[in-house]
């Protein structure tokens, strides 16, 4: 589905990603876990157009999409979920909703029922200012708004940051259902724990390297993992 090679990718003289490579198949979870400044958001944000890398070749579908712009991306089927949700505050619950479907031209009303199914609350909430929502809720409409561009792969930045367990249990048992319900994911997190639990493969960056990689039931066996990542 999603195919990354020999990836790099600069900020002036820094060198945040050194050449990293890895896949996503067809109906995968795949987790990319590391520490803060490892590179996760940097790689996201080259795969979905957000910023330009300096090598390297990003495949999706078996196409080359490198040179695409971002919002070429979304249309071939990849929509992003930032880093901090970056919802838009002053706007409706409703009106993130619909900007994240702005580039279909085949929107039904069944899309926004399907959102609403998912995250109930947003339907409670349509009409309330998005920057007066809770942080989990921020969250999901983050996730519904990404999900109204009825992407193929959906890049997921720190799906749990600053929400409490019980919270970040919900968030991800959603991922998962929208994993099943056909949708394949790409989950960058810093709490490897839980992405650990419902990924089927799992890759560790550090400063900008790819370390380890494997199954996820495995990495989450082995002695490195454990100490750095899962605190002990
Ligand atoms: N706009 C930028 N300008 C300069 N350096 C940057 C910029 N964005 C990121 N970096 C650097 O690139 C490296 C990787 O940062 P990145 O945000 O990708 O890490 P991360 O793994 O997402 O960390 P975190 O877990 O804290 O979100 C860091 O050293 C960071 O300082
Ligand atoms: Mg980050």
């Amino acid at each position: 589905m999603l195919e990354v090679r020999d990836l790099a990718v600069h900020f002036g003289v820094i060198n945040a990603i050194k050449s990293i490579s890895f896949e996503v198949n067809e109906g995968e979870i795949v987790t990319l876990i590391g520490a803060n400044g490892a590179g996760k958001t940097t790689t996201l944000r080259a795969l979905s157009g957000l910023k330009t890398p300096s090598a390297g070749t990003i495949t999706l579908e078996g196409r080359d999409i490198t040179a695409l712009s971002a919002q070429d991306r979304v249309r071939r089927g990849m929509s992003h979920v930032p880093e901090g949700r970056r919802i838009f505050p002053d706007m409706t619950v409703l009106e993130n909703l619909e900007l994240g479907a702005f580039l279909r031209k085949d929107v039904v009303a069944g899309d926004y029922d399907e959102v609403y199914q998912r995250f109930p609350i947003l339907s409670e909430r349509r009409r309330q200012l998005a920057g007066t929502l809770s942080g989990g809720e921020q969250q999901m409409l983050a996730m519904g708004r990404a999900l109204m561009a009825k992407p193929k792969v959906l890049l997921l930045d720190e799906p749990s940051m600053g929400l409490a367990p019980l919270l970040v249990q919900e968030i991800f048992d959603i991922i998962v259902s929208i994993n099943k319900a056909g949708t394949t994911v790409l989950l960058v997190e810093q709490n490897a724990n839980i992405a650990l639990q419902i990924a089927n493969r799992a890759y560790v960056l550090e400063t900008g390297s790819v370390v380890l990689s494997g199954p996820a039931s495995e990495l989450a066996e082995t002695e490195e993992v454990r100490r750095a990542y899962l605190g002990g």
